[in-house]
């Protein structure tokens, strides 16, 4: 866990003029930017989800949902509960309590592989790609799991076959679409964590998801590498996936985002277009609350230049570089 790095949180005024309006933003330009507000189109619907650790509560989550189509950035101190939300809603954690549904269906305590084949599918902070296998293969492993054992039986051999050659031509494109094919025959474990990155997202893609979250999926990656990998995010919204994704640099955040969410101790404190969320006093809160209470707790500092109220500091994404030997087990 990262919760004693400081959050990083930071945004120019560049960085929100270069944001190209999308029609998923259109769509929310009506939405009243308050936590827990109703979307036109929401897709993922959360309401009363908690989880608690021992006596620590790192989610409680009254009602949050997410319009699909759109690109939403949930963002929030360390430790705010923004992984322990995805590990929930993607089947790889339980709540204590609460409810969500998915495009109407319910989706509350299904495992991992059901809520994937639903089309809900995420990525994790550190890349779990299989470092002794190839990246074709790690893309391949990631189709198979949604076929299942069933399918090998004799009589249905030749099906299996032919979804498996399906399989490939799916990975060769995506692998072609994320400049990975050069690297397709090679280990895995021998990739740049940016690499590990890009192979992430286009792993979670073989299973032609309805929608992504993404934990993370830029930090510690080379800036080159970095916008190739947002230009990767905006074009998938643009084509109809829906997008939820964790990131502590608002550069990135106003880049990329129709829409912020914001988390601190567990709950959902402020909503809204990209451009309203540096100036919410709930979010200037969250990150230097700490500052008022704790003076010169670590990473937190005034900034420069306030003039645009929308800039806050810290940097934390050189900790979540990818290290040498990523866990390699996979619930997916
Ligand atoms: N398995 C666990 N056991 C005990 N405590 C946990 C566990 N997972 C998370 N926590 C705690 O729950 C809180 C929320 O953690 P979480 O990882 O969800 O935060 P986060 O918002 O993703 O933070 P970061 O930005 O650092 O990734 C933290 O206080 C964390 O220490
Ligand atoms: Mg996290």
């Amino acid at each position: 866990m990262d919760a004693d790095q400081p959050p990083a949180v930071r945004a120019s005024a560049s960085a929100v003029s270069a944001h190209s309006a999308s029609a998923a933003a259109g769509r929310l330009a009506g939405t009243a930017a308050e936590p827990g507000v109703r979307k036109p189109d929401p897709l993922l619907v959360l309401d009363g989800v908690t989880r608690t650790f021992g006596g620590l509560v790192a989610v409680r989550v009254d009602h949050l949902e997410v319009q699909r189509g759109a690109i939403t950035a949930l963002i929030g101190p360390n430790g705010a509960g923004k992984t322990t939300l995805f590990n929930i809603v993607s089947g790889f954690d339980r709540a204590g309590r609460g409810s969500w549904s998915f495009d109407g269906h319910p989706l509350t305590g299904r495992p991992a592989h059901r809520v994937a084949r639903q089309g809900l599918v995420r990525t994790f902070q550190l890349p779990r790609t299989l470092s002794r296998l190839t990246v074709r293969e790690n893309m391949m492993l990631a189709a198979a799991g949604q076929h299942g054992e069933r399918l090998l039986s004799a009589v249905l051999r030749p099906l299996w076959r032919r979804q498996e050659r399906e399989a490939g031509r799916r990975a060769d494109e995506l692998l072609e679409r994320f400049r990975l094919g050069g690297v397709r025959d090679d280990y895995a474990g021998t990739l740049s964590g940016g690499q590990r990155k890009l192979l992430e997202l286009a792993r979670v893609l073989m299973v032609r998801p309805v929608m992504v979250l993404l934990d993370e999926p830029v930090a510690g990656v080379n800036p080159a590498l970095s916008q190739s990998l947002l230009g990767h995010i905006t074009e998938l919204r643009d084509e109809g996936l829906t997008v939820c994704f964790v990131e502590h640099d608002m550069d990135v955040v106003m880049g990329i985002s129709d829409w912020v969410a914001v988390m601190a101790d567990g709950r959902l404190v402020a909503e809204g277009p990209p451009h309203t969320i540096g100036q919410n006093p709930a979010v200037v809160d969250a990150y230097l609350g700490r500052r008022h209470d704790e003076p010169g707790a670590p990473g937190v500092e005034p900034t420069g230049d306030q003039s645009t109220g929308d800039q806050l500091t810290g940097d934390k994404r050189a900790g979540d570089q990818p290290t040498g030997d990523e866990p390699t087990g996979d619930k997916e």
